[in-house]
């Protein structure tokens, strides 16, 4: 049904021994490709395109005003007030919590960052290089412990200023519960970001009123994972956190007025844009947004659920694979991360890609904590990988659908693992001297 909305889905990859198949494209949780709506939309626009913010033309206004209601869809998307909450473009998720660890200096100042043993580096390493940071556990399964999270915020005792959570996991697709975690922030003075990289393209999203205690604070999510390229990525969050100071990017479209001794800084968002704005970013993203929402998201979700459960079905019982995965399929989008006993993640990705045609992505995924935890790597061993650069590093490999994959694409993918599990030894002969492995 959503098959057809999205661009070259039928593109036909050439396998090891020379036969071209289907490219089955599981690695979505990297980038999707573009729905077809969204380049239609930019071919079309191109006829009007001009420079944001900076001319007088017909279509410098025109392109000024498709630029500016971007900040409105994206509002209405998340839930956020119109009056209180700005959205600033930026190139993505990562460029997005970099702005907000900068410009959130002055409030925070020595109060600490809870960040989490689940995130993304994108989420990490801003507030590990800025602030005094300390990590919520997970358990054995890779689920947040919430329990851990109030135990920290009563330990540094009012200190909390942020709390840093990611939406849903990149690795294990675990959603945590946002709305529960800010109430419980709330509780103890601290405010919350939600890393929404993984979560908006796949569930509804609501920063809720300021006024609830569920309210979200902050969040940051790309559209190069919700069929939208060209390079963009959002900013949600009060207003009020860019009036002071000044952006970590400046220049050009930052300002009301320079001299050679002084300078005005324009509103917010508009002086946290340095530079000409990626208005055919935003309209990427526009146009993906309008077709979620013409989708609904509910039948998305549902959707993606169904896809997932019937991968982890068909999957569960393979001998050696090693399955990093809950199975509470109502609790996580769709990615699912595993490794295969006898076989490393390097070589079981290659084989997949040279027998199946399948995409899919292995390594730690730009979040080594979280995977050393889900592979219970000691820190005795974590000193060795630091020491030793040359050592074999240690990973999963990690599928994970869009609206557009299929039951079929998956029905291959899980006949093409049972033989792999079956073979191994053929396919580690076969596969000895792939440069990935
Ligand atoms: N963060 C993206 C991923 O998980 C790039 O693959």
């Amino acid at each position: 049904m959503y098959r057809n909305l999205v661009l070259r889905v039928d593109t036909l990859v050439k396998l090891n021994n020379g036969r071209s198949v289907n490219y089955i494209n599981f690695d979505n949780a990297a980038t999707t490709p573009p729905f077809k709506s969204v380049i239609n939309e930019i071919v079309d626009f191109s006829n009007v395109y001009s420079s944001v913010h900076r001319g007088t033309g017909y279509k410098s206004i025109v392109s000024s005003r498709i630029y500016d209601e971007g900040r409105e869809i994206v509002l209405d998307f998340v839930g956020g007030s119109r009056d209180y909450h700005t959205v600033v473009f930026l190139k993505n998720t990562t460029e997005c919590i970099n702005k907000l660890s900068y410009r959130l200096k002055d409030t925070l100042g020595d109060k600490v960052v809870l960040t989490t043993y689940m995130e993304h580096h994108s989420n990490f390493l801003p507030w590990k290089y800025r602030y005094k940071t300390d990590l919520i556990e997970v358990d054995n399964q890779g689920r947040l412990c919430l329990e851990d999270l109030e135990f920290k915020l009563r330990l540094y005792n009012g200190k909390v200023g942020l709390v840093a959570v990611t939406g849903a996991s990149n690795v294990t697709g675990y959603i945590n519960p946002i709305y529960e975690i800010a109430s419980i922030c709330h509780k103890y003075g601290a405010k919350i970001l939600v890393d929404g990289a993984q979560l908006i393209p796949h569930s509804r999203f609501n920063m809720m009123p300021v006024t609830s205690p569920y309210h979200i604070d902050y969040l940051a999510f790309s559209a190069h994972k919700m069929y939208a390229p060209f390079g963009i990525g959002a900013l949600v969050c009060p207003k009020e956190i860019f009036e002071q100071g000044y952006s970590e990017q400046i220049g050009g479209g930052t300002v009301k007025f320079v001299s050679t001794k002084d300078v005005i800084w324009l509103d917010p968002p508009e002086k946290e844009e340095a530079g000409t704005p990626n208005l055919m970013g935003v309209l990427a993203l526009t146009t993906s947004i309008k077709t979620l929402q013409g989708l609904n998201m509910e039948n998305i979700e549902e959707y993606e659920r169904n896809l997932t459960k019937y991968a982890l079905d068909q999957i569960k019982d393979i001998p050696s694979l090693i399955l990093y995965d809950d199975m509470k399929v109502d609790e996580k989008v769709s990615i699912i991360s595993f490794n295969m006993e006898g076989l490393d993640h390097n070589e079981l990705a290659a084989i997949l890609a040279g027998e199946g045609g399948i995409a899919v992505r292995n390594g730690c995924f730009c979040a080594q904590p979280y995977v050393q935890r889900l592979l219970k790597i000691s820190d005795v061993e974590i000193e060795k990988y630091l020491r030793d650069q040359s050592l074999p590093r240690p990973g999963l490999v990690r599928i994970s659908f869009g609206l557009y994959n299929d039951f079929n694409e998956i029905y291959l993918f899980a006949y093409l693992l049972k033989n792999i599990s079956e073979n191994i030894n053929y396919y580690k002969y076969k596969y000895r001297n792939h440069p990935f492995c």
